[in-house]
């Protein structure tokens, strides 16, 4: 069955989408449920969840949103909002039970109906490899810990490519690696809930490198394969005037901003973590990190206003000042702070960028005509979206925008307490409700234009009218 739809697919050549992308995103574990089925094995949120305390009223990913049952629903309500980019990631035990040696049929053939019917739809899938997910079995082997995995990524990474990259272009390495690192390493706070210095700098250490390794073998198995990563960047405040907070916010800027992008784009650490990842490297490591990509993925919610703290790293979140408005998350909202961090990106590092994340939680509630009115999310996400425009407007070469997310889904630590999608989900039916806000979007999307384009695409695109 699945070799019929490879060749199906090899008839018609899948390139990616020159135009502006207007998607959404979702990840494996906050949407997939069937946790039990069809030979998935035990992820590390699987086991996290099971401790007690960990995560708020004990939600498990177990159902989630049964998007593994209902992709086809889940499909066309993209395909109802006029996307046409879709960013997902693979389940890495769904595919490998044990995170390496067998594969699993019934879990890779899952991810080839869900592909065709994207492509069906006309919608580009964007594969993410990795969105925190990891395979218990490794993690019985030390997990980001031990060096071995950057051999275990690239085979779990060659599978996925072989299998997929007939019909997928965009593979994205690494979803926030900055964020499963400090907070599953170094502060306990997300899975397996480690905080210690030597877990956290070898886990660095370890994505660079498993980062390097699979853009080698995506390169090799999908030649015109357009590859990134995906971070969280955003500027990092001090939390007061103290010359204490204003280090601690520099330090914090550095493992969140800039651990990751600085070894993958110019081959070395960042002053805060060099000395401490240093017993962790080998001679020949920041060449094998520091891998060409073609984009910058981004996401971004809002900025952070930093404290000093007594932690590993001597700095955690602050309050934002009480003049800045927040969204139901307590995230703070500043749509300028998301136009500067795009044009530093643009600056900094000279690729084009795709913003794969951005949107905001909200109280959605459903009213007595059975819909939710979330005018707070539509507020932000124009907000956020007119920021982008300005970026765009001053030089920076933004390629595309997906909104997180497509659904309301397991929000990790916080369970089901946090709504993001622009279609609600009542957990207890898995009844599928387009909030207010998808109504804006798929009106934004279908907006008759000049931009959002970014000025690089405006000038091919000028180029090519010169010709004629
Ligand atoms: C990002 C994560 C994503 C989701 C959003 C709200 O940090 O990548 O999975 O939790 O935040």
């Amino acid at each position: 069955m699945a070799g019929n739809i490879l060749k199906a697919h090899a008839r018609t050549p899948v390139a990616p989408k020159p135009e502006f992308l207007w998607g959404v995103s979702t990840s494996s574990f906050q949407i997939e449920g069937a946790a039990h089925i069809e030979g998935r094995g035990d992820s590390i949120w699987d086991a996290y969840c099971r401790i007690q305390g960990r995560v708020k009223g004990g939600d498990t990913g177990d159902q989630a949103c049964d998007h593994y049952h209902r992709y086809t629903e889940d499909v066309a309500l993209m395909r109802d909002l006029g996307v046409n980019a879709y960013r997902f990631s693979i389940s890495w035990p769904r595919v490998l039970p044990r995170g390496r040696g067998v594969s699993n049929e019934p879990g890779l053939a899952f991810y080839d109906r869900l592909i065709d019917a994207l492509l069906a739809a006309d919608i580009e899938p964007w594969i993410c490899l990795y969105h925190w997910d990891l395979p218990q079995a490794l993690d019985d082997l030390g997990g980001w810990q031990n060096r071995d995995i950057a051999g275990w990524f690239a085979d779990y990474a060659t599978l996925v490519a072989r299998r997929y990259g007939d019909r997928v272009k965009r593979f994205a390495t690494f979803n926030e690696p900055c964020v499963f690192t400090l907070f599953g390493y170094g502060l306990g706070w997300n899975a397996p809930g480690i905080a210690d210095k030597a877990a956290l700098h070898k886990a660095i250490h370890h994505v660079n490198l498993s980062h390097g390794a699979a853009v080698d073998v995506l390169r090799a198995s999908v030649p015109d394969a357009s590859l990134g990563a995906i971070h969280n960047r955003q500027p990092c405040f001090p939390r007061s005037a103290s010359p204490e907070d204003a280090n601690a916010a520099q330090r914090f800027a550095e493992y969140w901003n800039d651990a990751f992008p600085y070894p993958q784009q110019f081959g070395c650490y960042p002053s805060a973590l060099a000395d401490a990842i240093e017993p962790y490297q080998r001679p020949g490591d920041m060449a094998q990190i520091a891998r060409s990509v073609d984009w910058f993925g981004l996401n971004h919610y809002s900025p952070h206003y930093i404290k000093a703290d007594s932690n590993l790293i001597g700095a955690t979140f602050g309050a934002p000042p009480d003049d800045v408005p927040r969204t139901s998350i307590g995230w703070p909202i500043v749509p300028g702070a998301f136009r500067d961090t795009l044009l530093d990106i643009h600056h900094r590092f000279g690729l084009p960028i795709y913003v794969l994340e951005n949107g905001t939680a909200a109280e959605d509630k459903l009213d007595i005509a059975g819909g939710i009115q979330d005018a707070g999310r539509i507020a932000y996400l124009q907000a956020y979206t007119d920021a982008m425009q300005e970026a765009i407007s001053a030089g920076a070469d933004v390629r595309g925008y997906f909104v997180w997310s497509l659904l309301d889904n397991f929000e990790w630590a916080s369970g089901y307490s946090q709504r993001f999608g622009l279609v609600y989900v009542d957990f207890d039916t898995q009844r599928r409700i387009p909030k207010a806000s998808a109504r804006w979007y798929s009106d934004l999307i279908a907006a008759p234009r000049e931009s959002p384009i970014s000025s690089a695409t405006a000038n091919s695109v000028n180029a090519i009218a010169a010709k004629g």
